[in-house]
This record gives structure tokens, sequence and C-alpha cells, in this order.
């Protein structure tokens, strides 16, 4: 059974405004390069889409693809490039991957066929219009989605087909597959697998880093 690590890192970084956002840094190693080292130990290989113009790093050992113009295409580019029997799809702007998560996506994907690392919600949730409450959401099974998500390939690979033939698109593949009707198994994600979208994200990765790297 052959296992890969299919990393989109091909987005603008537009909300953080660093120019494109895998190659950010947080304590002199790069997004994508910790993603990358976090995720090589359980897979056979690891494949990662840029956006075009950009020259593939030199430390990271990886296969590069040209992305495509949303999150979705440049998964499915990916899906296309790997003949991997079971994908972990995983975001470059989420660095700090535990073992044990990919250890038990990997295990659940093989399982179940589809799978994500999840975390039960823990704050109050409201319903808002601009900035005004307007009710509160039952937070009782409410779960937040994570990276990394794994696959039977042909089982996500069908999902990204289906979706993209009706114009269907979803900010995650976990979802997608769920649209196409298949089961999703949620294993126990981490607090440490936020994504880094904003600069304050930035700033609480560059100290977790240093932290991590010590
Ligand atoms: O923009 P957002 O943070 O949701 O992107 C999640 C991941 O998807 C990032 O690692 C980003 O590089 C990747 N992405 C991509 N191709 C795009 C847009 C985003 O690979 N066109």
């Amino acid at each position: 059974m052959k296992v890969a690590a299919l990393v989109p890192a091909a987005g603008s970084g537009q909300r953080l405004g660093l120019g494109p956002k895998a190659m950010v840094e947080v304590a002199g190693r790069s997004l994508l390069a910790r993603s990358v080292a976090a995720l090589h130990p359980h897979v056979d290989e690891v494949v990662v889409a840029l956006p075009s113009g950009l020259t593939p790093p030199a430390d990271v050992p990886a296969r590069f693809i040209l992305g495509g113009d949303t999150r979705q295409r440049s998964v499915l580019a990916l899906l296309q490039a790997s003949d991997a029997d079971v994908v972990l799809i995983h975001d470059a702007a989420r660095p700090f991957l535990p073992p044990t998560v990919a250890r038990a996506v990997r295990a659940a994907a093989v399982q179940h066929g589809a799978a994500t690392a999840a975390l039960p919600v823990a704050d109050t949730l409201v319903r808002a219009t601009a900035d005004r409450w307007e009710e509160r959401v039952e937070r009782q099974g409410l779960w937040a989605v994570q990276t990394p998500q794994g696959f039977v390939r042909e089982v996500l690979l069908g999902a990204h087909l289906d979706a993209e033939r009706a114009g269907h698109l979803a900010t995650d593949d976990a979802g997608l597959v769920r649209w196409a009707g298949g089961e999703v198994a949620l294993v126990p994600g981490d607090a440490r697998l936020f994504k880094v979208t904003t600069p304050g994200d930035l700033r609480l990765a560059d100290a977790l880093a240093r932290q991590l790297d010590d």
C-alpha cells in the first residue's frame, strides 16, 4: 500500500499580505518546510502544489507541481499527479502537525476510506448580523474541522470529479466526500493544528516554533 502526503500550498496569502503564505517563515523556517518535515515520517512520498512563478524551495524534500486557482483545483491536480493508494491532504498553512494525529488520520483513512482531524468546539457560538448578536447556536455536536484529512485516493478523486462536473465548491476535502454521499470518520485533532491566516496567527506560530525548536 502506497501512501502519499499531498500539500496544497498554492495560495496567494492575500490575507496575510506577505507573499505566498507557504513560504512565510516562522523562527527561520517556512510554513511549508515545517509541514512537509512533519508529514515525511508517515508517508512514502510528498507532493506539493505551488503557485505559478514560485521556484521550488531547496530545503523541502518533495515533488512539486503547479496548483490551481482554488484550493479545490490544487488538490485535484495533486490527486491526478499521484498514484498512491491512500492520500493525506494537509494544508501547508498548518505547520505544527503532531505525529499522533498524522498516525491516527492515516489509520482511520485506511479503515474507513475517509477521515479528518477535528476538534469539538469549545467557545460559545452565536449567529450575528454585522456585529450584532442574533442568536446562540447550540455547540453540542459541533466540531471544527482541521487537516490532515486522509482518504483512499479513488474515493476522494471520485468526489472531486463529481464536484468539478457539478460546479460545486467546498472549503475542504472531507466536505467534498460528504457532499458526494460518502461517510467521513472524525479523529481527535489538536489545537496546535491551527491554520496560519492572520498576522495574529503568525505571531502565535512564531512563539510556538521557537518553543518547539529549542
Ligand atoms: O487560503 P487558505 O488559508 O484557506 O488556504 C488553505 C491552503 O490551501 C493553503 O495551504 C494554501 O496555500 C492552499 N491553496 C492552494 N491553492 C489555492 C488556494 C489555496 O493550494 N488556489
